[in-house]
């Protein structure tokens, strides 16, 4: 029987175990998908031992706090891998250990399977330049989203970003962004802010957010998925627009992984958004 894992530290919280084990059985297969917690300081060693084969694996998903390092360790890390510096889906050819990242192409499966026509905008604004930020800041742009406008609460990893990923991207404080929503199609939140209630205008507290400045037919998503409708998400309903809830992004990120361990390319059905759904 195949078998692959997912490494983090900790991971008992994980939900890509389900998602697998879902697909393993919608699909016939005979195959094992595991959690392994495994220490930072004992990181490498579980690579030598995945390229060796000892351990049985065709590979795996990483998550926090691993994902640099897999990246770094890995022998081939392709292209997206490279730019982001992060991979999260490992697997071995010929004992060599392969590496990509497949959280942007969750991002955008997920938008276009839920809100086709989401990328008919020239103008992205994304909340956040943490390590989700980045993968959906590479994978807008490589879907050809002309200006992209990163908000962040420290303005300096804004501008790394913008200087990492190109012209097309402009970096920015917190006062910046009622600006950079003019005409926005597209409104993006990376990070685990959870938005202000009227009573608490404290640190954690989300920018006001000029909602009316968005394009008509403008798009906001959220990555958060705890809960499955976001602040930020009723929010924006609420002023009329197209939401997209963060579980379809896990769900998708999965996709390339599975077909390259057990290879057949799963579906992202309503079934196993259902499935994930009265576990969270
Ligand atoms: P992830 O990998 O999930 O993106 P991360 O790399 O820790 O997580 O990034 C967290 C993001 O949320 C950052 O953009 C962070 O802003 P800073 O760079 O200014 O720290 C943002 N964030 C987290 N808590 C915040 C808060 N209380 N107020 C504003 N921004 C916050």
């Amino acid at each position: 029987a195949k078998r692959a894992f997912v490494v983090g530290y900790p991971i008992s919280h994980s939900r890509s175990p389900m998602i697998h084990g879902y697909w393993l059985k919608q699909y016939g297969i005979l195959g094992a998908y595991e959690k392994r917690a495994v220490d930072p300081a004992d990181f490498t060693e579980f690579l030598a031992k995945l390229r060796e084969s000892e351990s049985g694996y065709q590979g795996g998903n990483v998550t926090i706090p691993h994902k640099e390092s897999a990246y770094q360790l890995a022998d081939y890390p392709d292209a997206l891998a490279e730019e982001l510096g992060a991979a999260n889906t490992l697997w071995l050819e010929n004992g060599a250990l392969y590496a990509t990242n497949t959280d942007g192409y969750g991002f955008i499966a997920n938008l276009d399977q839920q809100q086709p026509g989401w990328d008919n905008t020239g103008c992205a604004v994304v909340l956040g330049a943490g390590g989700a930020s980045r993968a959906i800041i590479q994978a807008i742009r490589n879907r050809g989203i002309a200006k992209i406008h990163v908000i962040n609460r420290t303005k300096e990893k804004a501008h790394e970003l913008a200087r990492r990923f190109g012209p097309t991207i402009e970096g920015h404080g917190f006062d910046a962004l009622n600006d950079v929503l003019q005409g926005a199609g597209l409104l993006i939140n990376t990070t685990s802010l959870g938005m202000s209630k009227a009573s608490n205008a404290d640190s954690e507290a989300f920018p006001t957010i000029a909602w009316e400045k968005l394009a008509e037919n403008a798009v906001v998503t959220d990555i958060v998925y705890v809960p499955l409708e976001t602040e930020f998400l009723r929010r924006a309903r609420e002023a009329g627009f197209a939401t997209v809830d963060g579980l379809g992004m896990l769900l998708h990120q999965a996709v390339p992984g599975f077909e390259k361990w057990f290879g057949v390319r799963p579906e992202v059905t309503d079934e196993l958004r259902q499935l994930i759904i009265a576990d969270l």
